[in-house]
């Protein structure tokens, strides 16, 4: 039977790398729901219920009615960013919320000044603030977030830590066997400074491990999934999770896409598009933090419709007539700030390969729907280093679009909305004391 989770002690550190669009929003919403003045609606962990028992003894419970979650009254909240903006004025440029709904916890919003960033202009080159660590290595930068974490920890007696990356999209690194494999590998390459191997994400990744605290990668970043640091996280007792909050198009494909794949449809291609006008938008505008995007929103329906195991379905499309087409865009648009557009146009067949389309148009709001995501992640990270669960968190791809898995075996990621719910559902059980189980509720 797995581990039962303790009870939390004291208050839990939320520490955001990046204070923008997606952090000041969640900050905000969390300090407003603790006042009353809003509500945290697209948080699994304050709305879910999920059913515990069976037969005569089934009872559906809130999640903080079976596990020992962290309150929300108990978090405190802090911020790296390369802007030296405090929260509060961030959360205003950011023009996600109106001013009524920030204006509340200003009070609050105030005192969250960014700490010094532990930046690299190669990884995001349309950011060119100054609030920035003099690091003269990688390893020195690492030296330098130990030393906030630990600085925090002291000065507000926080019980435990969770690190967010919440910050921009570095650009594109490739996993390189010789760096990235092995710990010792890595922590040599931070040390002599391979500045193209080691991304000031795996700064913080290995800066918030080696402090106790898990690390949830919030953008696509190769920071978490490479072999080097799964042994990080195994020798520290600490919870990772795969990478990239599953927020908009995503969330639409990988709920979409069973249906196809469960009545049998054909498909042969699916194009994906999207504008948007916020900062994100405007890294994401430089090809090589794009390509960062571009393979972790591809990887999405691959394991959901596979072309190997159904080829009459799934074989058709690109030049080599093995599978469908699967494309994805994202363009910065400035009008529409915070709020992306994203367009998916899916060509399917059906009987005796008639063709037929669907069109799905989503207007969303980036930020609102990755908040929650951040205060799910958070509290369930932390929850499961409590219940002494370290590693990959499987049952945390359910709000990622890029699950991880142990590519050097093979292992196929599991992308299906509907099988990571069940991931979530049975760990937050076991983690409740109960049995898992696929009774269908
Ligand atoms: N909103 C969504 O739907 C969504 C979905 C998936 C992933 N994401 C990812 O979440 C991240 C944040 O998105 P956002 O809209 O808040 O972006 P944003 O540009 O508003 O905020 C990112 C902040 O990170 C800061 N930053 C960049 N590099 C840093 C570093 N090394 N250390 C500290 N701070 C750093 C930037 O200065 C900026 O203020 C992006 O990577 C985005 O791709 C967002």
């Amino acid at each position: 039977m797995a581990e039962k989770a303790k009870a939390p002690n004291g208050k839990l550190g939320v520490m955001i790398v990046g204070l923008g669009a997606v952090s000041t929003t969640f900050i905000t919403g969390v300090l407003m729901t603790r006042k009353g003045l809003a509500k945290p609606v697209g948080s699994m962990t304050q709305y879910d219920k999920i059913r515990v028992g069976k037969g005569a003894d089934k009872k559906y419970l809130k999640y903080k009615d079976i596990v020992p979650l962290a309150d929300l009254n108990d978090i405190e909240f802090a911020a790296w960013d390369v802007y030296p903006a405090n929260a509060y004025e961030s959360a205003i440029n950011a023009e996600v919320l109106k001013e009524k709904d920030i204006e509340p916890v200003k009070e609050e919003l105030v005192k969250i000044v960014p700490m010094k960033a532990a930046f690299d202009r190669n990884y995001a080159k349309r950011l060119d603030g100054d609030n920035v660590k003099d690091a003269k290595t990688r390893w020195d930068m690492v030296e330098q977030i130990r030393e906030d974490i630990r600085k925090f920890k002291e000065e507000t007696g926080v019980e435990r830590v969770v690190v967010l990356w919440a910050a921009s999209t570095e650009v594109y690194v490739p996993v390189n066997e010789k760096v990235h494999y092995k710990l010792e590998d890595l922590e040599k390459a931070m040390k002599e400074n391979d500045v193209d191997n080691i991304a000031p994400s795996m700064c913080y990744a290995y800066a918030a491990l080696k402090e106790g605290a898990p690390f949830i990668m919030g953008a696509p970043n190769t920071t978490v999934d490479i072999p080097a640091m799964w042994e990080l996280a195994e020798q520290t007792k600490m919870p990772i999770a795969g990478k990239d909050f599953k927020t908009g198009q995503t969330l639409v494909k990988s709920g979409f896409a069973p249906i196809i794949g469960t009545r049998c449809l054909g498909l042969s291609g699916w194009f994906s598009t999207n504008i948007l006008g916020n900062r994100d938008g405007l890294v994401l505008d430089e090809p090589a933090n794009f390509r960062t995007k571009e393979v972790s929103k591809l990887s999405t329906l691959e394991s959901i419709l596979v072309p190997e195991n159904q080829p009459d379905l799934y074989g058709h499309g690109n030049d080599e007539d093995t599978q469908y087409y699967h494309k994805v865009r994202i363009n910065y648009y400035p009008p529409r700030n915070d709020n992306k557009e994203g367009w998916d146009n899916i060509d399917i067949f059906g009987w005796m390969n008639y063709p037929m389309q669907i069109k799905i148009n989503f207007l969303c709001r980036d930020s609102i729907l990755a908040a929650p995501l951040c205060l799910d992640l958070v509290l369930l990270s932390d929850l499961a280093a409590r219940a002494g669960r370290y590693g990959t968190q499987r049952f945390l791809s359910f709000f990622l679009k890029s699950p991880q898995h142990d590519y050097t075996e093979d292992e196929v990621p599991v992308n299906h909305l509907f099988q990571q719910y069940v991931m979530l559902k049975n760990a937050i059980r076991e983690m409740g004391g109960y049995e898992a189980d696929e009774e269908i509720d």
